[in-house]
């Protein structure tokens, strides 16, 4: 995810820029640059990859400066290129902008800057905005980004500098963090503490809808409507490496806790409820195939698999069309046939799995239309496919996939909907479907809030040996993801299976030392699922129900239950994950294993 970093004050800011940057390299990025303002011009400095690229460079050509702001980026808008990183100018040069965040209607922004005979360099969202800036200004920076922000749709964190004001940088933030720090005759601002924790503690924290000048002078602060803030000032005093995880203990639990954010994130700008149609702008060129299409093929590996597994519910019941779901690996080796009118889905967190980019080329080779689902912009596979969908789930750093899971169900639940829609389902049928997606982070919220009585559930069952995962229907590849979760983080051993194939063999492990854990939702097998819990429990077997808050009977079959709220069944995948992933996440840290990075695993297998 994209970080921000600015510095006013009395200090050489080209090294303290490049620190700021480097401390939030965990985050995740793809290019990265400075902007610096010298003899009231401003300097431009980008590369492409690594922090270290632009340091070199920086090293050949130094520069110093006592004003300037630092950007990574992780692509969302535009490949991941020198000319797309940030900081982005204006048309004079005079104006640099550097943002975190999505411009939503960054395409008639520019359509209206086009009819003013603007061009543009790059393909971002955010050289709109510092565009926009300068139509705005006329001698006061703050106020023409205040006028361009209220033209803006979307979110934003943003840091902006101004050749004709060398000694100010303005600030906003909707929907992306940005937060204040003081020094002593100097300012600082970053995306993440962790950029100047190092220089200053004392921080102010900018809410949404508000702006901010620094200068060597001191801080305005205002909201949009230019209402003056006194906000005081927060001492912080936590490590450094709290910071970078967000005060949360490891990646992963921090990866679990912003999956309302990240939920949000992918469906953004995509979903129109109230015509219950769907718009997903990296398939536009392929609407027409895609109405075509006879039979689906979704590769994938690990949780991504499972992920497709869910996808395959969806997408057979509301548009109809077969769907095969593939381990890539597989799929690559056993000379597979591709039907006429076949597409193809490479569905992958890192977009670099090497067996899923392999079994792509070869369903390509044999005449499927490839398409993506990835989270990493300009990833390999993001750019071998014909087109695609962007998870915009934030970079994952903890090995064991979390919210790159139920980012990839949301793409799949809107890509079921767009087939669906093509395919007779009716726009009410569609609005009923969207308008329970668009719940979805808050009740993964509600969930979320829930998690203490997990850990004492995970304290419970830390020292079995075994488990077992039973559920049926879309929550059937859930059960799978949550014994992936609890064996490659706690090594703990674990099976997931469909609750009704039980009865074929696993049955015969059931005892007391086995915990097994059901998904018994409110759905049309609900009953079948009480069947195979009664029969674990007279085998004397240990039985963890995740049952709907509404579920009262289930109290007496069950030893202990974790509670989701109801919602469509198609979309109960996204909620019954949820308390899965949070029983591995405690098992394994009550275990004392390293939970962010598991023994034998690594986060992208770029090896066959
Ligand atoms: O980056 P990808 O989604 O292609 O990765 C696929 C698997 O390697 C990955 O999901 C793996 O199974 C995770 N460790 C699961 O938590």
């Amino acid at each position: 995810m994209c970080g921000i970093i600015g510095y006013v004050g009395t200090r050489d800011c080209v090294p303290l820029l490049i620190s700021g940057l480097k401390r939030m390299e965990y985050r995740g990025y793809d290019s990265s640059g400075i902007a610096i303002i010298n003899d009231d011009k401003i300097h431009i400095y980008k590369k492409k990859g690594k922090i270290e690229e632009l340091e070199k460079g920086l090293l050949q050509n130094p520069h110093s400066a006592t004003i300037g702001i630092g950007h990574t980026r992780w692509a969302t808008h535009g490949a991941p290129t020198e000319v797309n990183a940030h900081p982005h100018t204006s048309f004079s040069g005079d104006v640099a902008v550097i943002h975190n965040g999505i411009i939503e209607n960054y395409s008639e922004l520019k359509q209206a800057l086009l009819l003013k005979n603007h061009t543009f360099r790059s393909d971002t969202d955010t050289e709109i905005l510092a565009h926009l800036i300068e139509e705005f200004y006329e001698g006061d920076l703050q106020k023409a980004v205040i006028r361009a922000l209220h033209r803006v749709e979307g979110t934003y964190g943003i840091a902006v500098l101004h050749a004709g004001e060398p000694d100010k940088i303005v600030v906003a933030r909707k929907g992306s963090p940005l937060v204040i720090g003081i020094g002593d005759g100097e300012y600082f601002v970053a995306s993440d503490l962790a950029a100047m924790v190092e220089y200053t503690r004392d921080v102010i924290f900018l809410e949404d809808g508000e702006v901010g000048t620094i200068s060597r002078e001191g801080l305005t602060h205002t909201t949009l409507e230019e209402t003056r803030i006194d906000r005081k000032s927060t001492h912080i005093d936590f490590s450094l490496d709290q910071i970078e995880k967000g005060g949360y203990k490891h990646f992963m639990l921090k990866e679990i806790m912003e999956q309302p954010h990240t939920l949000e994130d992918t469906m953004r700008g995509r979903i129109q409820v109230d015509e219950g149609n769907i718009i997903l702008g990296g398939l536009q060129g392929h609407l027409d195939a895609l109405k075509k299409a006879e039979h689906i093929l979704l590769l994938a590996c690990g949780t991504s698999y499972h992920s497709a597994l869910v996808g395959r519910y969806l997408i057979e019941e509301w548009a109809r069309i077969p769907v095969q779901v593939e381990y890539a690996s597989e799929f690559r080796y056993r000379n597979p046939l591709i039907e006429k009118n076949t597409i193809a889905f490479a569905i992958s967190q890192s977009g670099e799995t090497f067996d899923t980019l392999e079994a792509m080329r070869e369903a390509r080779k044999r005449g499927a239309l490839c398409l993506g689902i990835v989270n990493t912009v300009g990833s390999t596979i993001a750019r071998e496919t014909d087109g695609g969908i962007y998870l915009h789930a934030g970079p994952e750093i903890g090995v064991a996939s979390t919210k790159a899971f139920t980012s990839q169900v949301t793409v799949l639940t809107m890509l079921g909907v767009l087939l669906g829609r093509q395919r007779g389902m009716s726009a009410e049928e569609g609005r009923n479907i969207l308008g329970d997606l668009r719940k979805m982070p808050d009740l993964v919220a509600r969930i979320l809030r829930t998690k203490d009585d997990l850990l004492d559930i995970a304290k419970t069952f830390s020292r079995a040996s075994n488990f077992l995962y039973l559920a049926r229907g879309p929550n059937y590849p859930v059960a799978l993801e949550g014994a992936l979760k609890l064996k490659e983080i706690s090594y703990i051993h674990a099976e997931g299976y469909p609750a009704a194939e039980m009865k074929h063999g696993p049955i015969a492990l059931i005892d007391r030392k086995m915990p097994v854990v059901f998904i018994a939702t409110n759905d049309n097998v609900y009953a079948k699922v009480l069947t195979n819990i009664e029969e674990v429990r007279s085998r004397e077997g240990v039985v963890i129900a995740v049952a709907s808050e509404e579920d009262k009977g289930i109290e007496h079959l069950a030893d202990h239950v974790l509670r989701i709220p109801d919602c469509h069944p198609m979309l109960m995948p996204l909620l019954t994950v949820i308390p899965l992933q949070l029983l591995s996440y405690y098992v394994a840290d009550i275990l004392g294993l390293d939970v962010d990075k598991p023994r034998n695993l690594a986060k992208s297998v770029t090896v066959e």
